[in-house]
């Protein structure tokens, strides 16, 4: 089936967010090590780049990293990080030719320091670039952003430069590390999970949910554009009844 045909690309979700699972079991499925996994991953997040560039989509957001994740085996996480620094060095030329725009949420201060100057030199070579956003969240949770927003929304009223009753929902949006990004309409699950893993959980609290039984390394832009199209079918509701979206 060719799914970019049936995109509708005037009524793209504004952006997407990924949850790439299943990297492990694809290396076992292959009778190999973990990483072997994580480094066919990347060829799916050099499609799914290409494919959101390709219909014109403005956000994508990938998990590649979550807190959790630090308490994987030591030679993973030291694997993990450094297909990062390689796959960032390697890419950045690519992502400028193709308009694509870098930047990262989570906790960059706690990733070893090669790893923060080569994000900080492909963010800062891509800044200009108007295509595509990529985000990648990495050493990222929800209950840490949130937690983060938190203690700096208590420092601005000790220091009285806040009033406790303003604070509402656009404040508390403007604290979180995504203030810049507009909410997910959709966020896709791979690997055959149905969970959503401490993953922008104040920014999808209208997202569509996708999942599906690929793993993350069989998954391509062609997979992307499947879900877009299951996306572009569903009736968002927002608390409202059928009848009223309809008026
Ligand atoms: C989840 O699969 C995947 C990860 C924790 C890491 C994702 C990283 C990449 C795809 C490579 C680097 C990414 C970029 C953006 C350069 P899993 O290991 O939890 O799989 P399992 O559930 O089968 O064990």
């Amino acid at each position: 089936m060719d799914y970019k045909s049936l995109i509708n690309t005037t009524n793209l979700p504004k952006h997407i967010a990924v949850i790439m699972d299943g990297n492990g079991r694809w290396a076992k499925d292959h009778g190999k090590a973990r990483i072997f996994g994580h480094k066919h991953g990347v060829k799916s997040v050099r499609s799914v780049v290409e494919g959101a560039g390709e219909i014109g989509l403005k956000f994508i957001t990938l998990y590649a990293f979550s807190t959790e994740n630090w308490n994987r085996p030591k030679v993973e996480v030291a694997a993990l990080m450094q297909l990062l620094v390689s796959t960032i060095s390697n890419e950045v030329t690519e992502l400028n030719k193709s308009n694509v725009r870098l930047l990262t949420i989570g906790d960059l201060d706690s990733l070893p320091n090669n790893c923060c100057k080569e994000l900080e030199r492909a963010i800062e070579s891509t800044k200009n670039n108007t295509g595509l956003t990529l985000v990648l969240a990495l050493s990222y949770s929800s209950k840490w952003e949130i937690t983060r927003a938190v203690k700096n929304i208590a420092v601005k009223i000790k220091n009285g430069d806040l009033l406790p009753n303003e604070i509402n929902e656009k404040l508390i949006e403007t604290h979180l590390q995504t203030f810049m990004i507009p909410d997910p309409e959709l966020l896709i699950r791979t690997s055959g999970e149905n969970r959503i893993s401490n993953y922008l959980l104040w920014q999808i609290a209208y997202s569509e949910l996708y999942f599906t039984e690929k793993l993350w390394p069989d998954f391509t832009k062609e997979d992307l554009f499947e879900a877009i199209v299951n996306f572009q079918k569903r009736e968002r509701r927002f608390g409202l009844t059928s009848e009223q979206l309809k008026n």
